[in-house]
């Protein structure tokens, strides 16, 4: 259902590039679907500009169609211009696009790299270091590789909306005391997601980062909802380590994990 109330913008969000990305309607209206996303991206670009001041360089991967690189850039990179934005996808086809919409929104700080998150990292088109990293709902893996990213470039501060998770739940074992944990179908997609997502948080623990899981929006909004948001603020936290390794010491097949595969003491 369409709707005319634009009350849902925020003072100043531009008409024109919401229209650009088919958030908006030509004749000016949001649907159902569109709602959603525009809240999505409103709820995290809120969430996450306080950590931004002072920031340089914020690198967003797995960018898609760039509604949170275009948005965040109209909400708040405008008006910081000393800070340039890096959208990395690995779909050439969705960066020519992206790279339209903000040519004709003349956002000259956005730079687009056509790559694989794991290929960016030695990417001749990025900075050695990325000041903040972001990630809405890259895809299984994704997430590790841009925890990676974040990791090898010196992010002082990630924002991560992870999306669906495989890769544990093809882990987890048969025949143990704890299956009826994971029997079902369903259950072993929740738990391995759910499990991953603790595992990543305290992986960026140990690493020094401050950890804040929480939701990023309403569920009727969005299934895939949980955010994570790391800043670092030491070096390491041998506490945090140990409480991985423990961890990691009840299920040894997570140390297969992509998310610890530049880790050799995760991998044991
Ligand atoms: C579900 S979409 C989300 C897009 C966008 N972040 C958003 O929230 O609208 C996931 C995107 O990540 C991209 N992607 C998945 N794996 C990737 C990888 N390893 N390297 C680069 N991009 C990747 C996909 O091509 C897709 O465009």
């Amino acid at each position: 259902m369409s709707s005319t109330n634009l009350s849902e913008l925020w003072p100043g969000q531009s008409q024109a590039l919401l229209k650009s990305l088919h958030i908006l309607t030509p004749q000016g209206t949001l649907n159902q679907d569109s709602r959603r996303k525009l809240k999505q991206v409103q709820h995290l670009v809120q969430l996450i500009t306080p950590h931004l001041d002072g920031l340089k360089t914020i690198a967003d991967l797995g960018a898609g169609k760039s509604y949170l690189g275009l948005m965040l850039y109209d909400l708040y990179l405008r008006s910081h211009e000393d800070m340039q934005l890096f959208a990395i996808e690995q779909r050439r086809e969705l960066i020519d696009a992206t790279k339209r919409i903000a040519f004709s929104s003349s956002f000259d700080r956005i730079n687009f790299v056509a790559s694989s998150i794991e290929e960016a990292v030695n990417s001749p088109e990025l900075p050695p270091e990325i000041d903040a990293v972001t990630a809405l709902h890259a895809c299984d893996t994704a997430t590790d590789d841009t925890i990676t990213f974040a990791i090898k470039k010196n992010a002082k501060f990630i924002a991560l909306v992870p999306c669906c998770q495989a890769e544990m739940a093809r882990l987890l074992g048969k025949g143990g005391a704890l299956d009826n944990l994971w029997r079902h179908g369903i259950h072993r997609r929740e738990f391995g997601s759910h499990l991953t997502n603790v595992l990543r948080s305290l992986y960026l623990e140990s690493l020094g980062y401050k950890v804040r899981v929480t939701e990023l929006i309403g569920w009727e909004h969005s299934m895939k909802n949980e955010l994570i948001l790391a800043e670092k603020i030491q070096r390491g936290n041998p506490a945090a380590r140990r409480q991985l390794d423990s961890l990691l010491e009840t299920m040894p097949d997570a140390r297969r994990l992509k998310l610890f595969a530049g880790d050799a003491l995760a991998q044991g």
